[in-house]
């Protein structure tokens, strides 16, 4: 018979409170989540308060203050805190988002913050992103060209570049991805909409000469089919961009060349 319930090594247990320091006046509570594969232990949400009087306003500057100053356990990625270099995506309030571009004005109540969705966790808020940067590898990101490179930059119009624009913004922070229903499903063939906005960018590049192979590439049942226009990766790109009309893109190229 179907189980329809989690197995009780992977509940979510409630772990620890930390509190905020005497005297704090304007307090905010993070619940986040935690998970140490060495521990042997279920994953549990620790509670932290934070004193926002001396905090910085993105839910970015709430995780470093609290590994800084209350629990250096506390483990996830960033970098640039500007971003562009899409480390710090992780579930927050519910959403896929980037944490150093995230307000903590904009969340009510407390803070609930998950690594994100459906991919395996190394630790903490840090997802295990090979399978996802293997998708990325699968669908050769970088110009191909038969002729012979020539002499200076290979030229595009005004309107060739346009073509580009709401895609190279990508910064595969995979929060997409991580929202889309089919690639949880089928995200073992199904390339998602991350890796297929990356795809578009390509073909659609009047400098590269490999469009026909990249569309042979894609054309399989799993890769691009399996996208059913649910929308949710163009909801949750915290860049604005619009996976789903890339998608559509392809589709419609596709298409085009069988008649
Ligand atoms: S399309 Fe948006 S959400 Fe998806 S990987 Fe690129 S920047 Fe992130
Ligand atoms: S539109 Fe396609 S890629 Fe985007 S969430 Fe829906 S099924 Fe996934
Ligand atoms: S730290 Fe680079 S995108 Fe957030």
């Amino acid at each position: 018979m179907a189980e329809f319930s989690l197995p009780k090594n992977s509940r979510v247990q409630e772990g620890r409170t930390f509190k905020a320091p005497e005297g704090a006046k304007n307090i905010r509570r993070f619940r986040i989540y935690r998970y140490d594969p060495d521990g042997g232990q279920n994953p549990r949400l620790d509670a932290y308060e934070v004193d926002m009087d001396k905090c910085g306003p993105m839910v970015l500057d709430a995780l470093l203050k609290i590994k800084n100053e209350m629990d250096a356990t506390l483990t996830l990625r960033r970098s640039c805190r500007e971003g562009v270099c899409g480390s710090c995506a992780m579930n927050i309030d519910g959403t896929n988002t980037l944490a150093c571009t995230h307000d903590i004005r904009d969340i009510k109540g407390d803070v609930e913050i998950y690594p994100l969705p459906h991919m395996p966790v190394i630790k903490d808020l840090v997802p295990d992103l090979t399978h996802f940067f293997a998708q990325y590898a699968a669908i050769k990101p970088w110009l191909q060209t038969d002729t012979p490179p020539p002499d200076r930059e290979r030229l595009q119009s005004k309107g060739e570049r346009a073509k580009l624009d709401g895609l190279y913004e990508c910064i595969l922070c995979a929060c997409c991805t991580t929202s889309c229903p089919s690639w949880w499903w089928n995200g073992d063939r199904y390339l998602g909409p991350a890796i297929l906005l990356q795809a578009y960018r390509w073909i659609v590049d009047s400098r590269d000469e490999a469009t026909g192979e990249r569309l042979d590439a894609l054309q399989d049942p799993f890769k691009l089919y399996r996208c059913h226009t649910i929308m949710n990766c163009t909801r949750t790109c915290p860049k604005g961009l619009n996976p789903a009309k890339a998608i559509a893109g392809i589709k419609k190229l596709m298409l085009e060349r069988e008649h």
